[in-house]
């Protein structure tokens, strides 16, 4: 099967993605592709494919089972669960999956709703009294970014310096910069650990370092440092663009926004599902390694290469859900794959259920009028193939 090029497309690419992988679909469910970073990977682009292969245990999370594998690259950050295959896996999963379940969740609706309140509040009040104003500076990143920071217990995180970093982590836009940030986040995530050790609290922070504390080989230093990585990077990159495609898919489709406004308590829980079908944050899973030499629906892929699976474009699979590029919040598309499949499902799916939600509705409870900026320019998409989002979403209300 030849080797299908995507270094050229990059841009249009970027700014919309599902035409090509609809294209790739129709020739076959897995492609052998070359990208801007990475000179060969197996990309799964059908539904059904995607969910399988998000499920094989012959596909390791591990880089150390990759040939991109680079010893001098390593970085105590991916001592983390995502990074990681069974035993380690569950063993670091076990120690905060508690935290994040439905129930413990529904416990922070309240605080959750309070910081979305004080946000908008502080959008409406802003300069012009109908924007335009961007929502992801004003809701979108502060609200998830600002959960996350209290139930770790570092509220005093140096937010800017982190999102800067965090950004270069999961869109990089060059390999020295790219390196720079990982260093850089590394070495702030140990002094963070090591403040939190000195004051310790009743946050998760805390109770992860008493685990380690207690029972010597529970968390490793390194583990410590991964835990907070991931959850401080996957607890906002993600909602972010929730919150922001979202809203921007509900704003272009004036029907749906209009059916939903008038049936929140019936209608929101299924237009956020659909919101997460139909444009979900997470582009392409994390890379997966091939253990040995094996076949993903019939192609042939070596022992060592990176397999990503497409997540977007298997939430558009025809074959999965009818008219898959029709944005429709009476949907119901259980089964997405918005929060992957598998033992690496997202942990933290019920608590960006929640965030999305309140921010959802409060929003547009509290600006009836709500519009995407007609005046702003084209709209800039983040690069690389992880997130799907933009950096910026002007809106007037
Ligand atoms: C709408 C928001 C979110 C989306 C779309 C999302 C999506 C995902 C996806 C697709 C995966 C699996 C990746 C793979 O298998 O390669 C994942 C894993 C994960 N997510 Fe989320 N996520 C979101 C929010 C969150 C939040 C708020 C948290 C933290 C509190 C979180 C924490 C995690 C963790 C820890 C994992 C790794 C789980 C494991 O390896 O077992 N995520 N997420």
């Amino acid at each position: 099967m030849a080797i299908v090029d995507l270094r050229d497309e990059t841009e249009a690419f970027t700014a919309n993605p599902y035409p090509y992988y609809e294209k790739l679909r129709e020739a076959g469910p897995v492609h052998h592709v070359r990208t801007a970073d990475v000179d060969e990977m197996w990309l799964v682009v059908g539904y059904e494919e995607g969910r399988r292969a998000l499920a094989d245990p012959r596909l390791s999370k591990n880089w150390r089972n990759s040939e991109l594998w680079d010893p001098e690259q390593a970085s105590p950050m991916s001592s983390n669960m995502l990074e990681t295959d069974p035993p380690q896996h569950a063993r670091l999963r076990k120690l905060v999956a508690r935290e994040f379940t439905v129930r413990r969740v529904e416990a922070l609706r309240p605080r959750v709703q309070q910081i979305t309140d004080d946000l908008v509040d502080s959008l409406l009040a802003k300069g012009s009294s109908h924007g335009p104003a961007d929502l992801i500076d004003a809701l979108a990143f502060p609200l998830p970014m600002t959960v996350i920071c209290e139930l770790l217990g570092v509220p005093d995180l140096d937010r800017d310096r982190f999102r800067a970093w965090s950004n270069e982590v999961v869109a990089p836009t060059g390999t020295e910069t790219s390196v720079a940030a990982v260093g850089e986040m590394g070495a702030y995530l140990v002094e963070l650990i090591e403040d939190k050790r000195r004051s310790p609290a009743g946050d998760l922070m805390s109770d992860l370092i008493r685990a380690r504390d207690e029972d010597g080989d529970r968390l490793s230093p390194d583990e410590l440092v991964g835990m907070a990585f991931l959850l401080l990077v996957a607890g906002h990159e993600t909602t972010v663009n929730l919150i922001s495609n979202g809203v921007r898919a509900l704003l272009s489709h004036p029907g749906q926004l209009a059916a939903l406004r008038a049936d929140f308590d019936g209608l929101l829980d299924g237009a956020v599902e659909e919101m997460l079908r139909y444009e979900g944050p997470v582009e392409n899973a994390t890379f997966r390694f091939t253990r040995e030499p094996l076949e993903l629906a019939g192609v042939p892929v070596p022992a060592g290469k990176p397999v990503l699976v497409s997540l977007a474009a298997g939430d558009r699979d025809p074959a999965r859900y009818p008219d898959p590029d029709r944005f429709d919040i009476r949907r119901a598309p259980q089964g997405h794959l918005a929060f992957g499949h598998g033992i690496h499902f997202c942990v933290g799916a019920p608590l960006a259920r929640l965030e999305g939600r309140i921010a959802i509705r409060t929003l547009l409870e509290r600006c009836p009028d709500l519009a995407l900026d007609p005046g702003a320019g084209a709209l800039d998409w983040l690069p690389g193939l992880l997130i799907r989002g933009v950096r910026e979403l002007p809106v007037r209300w």
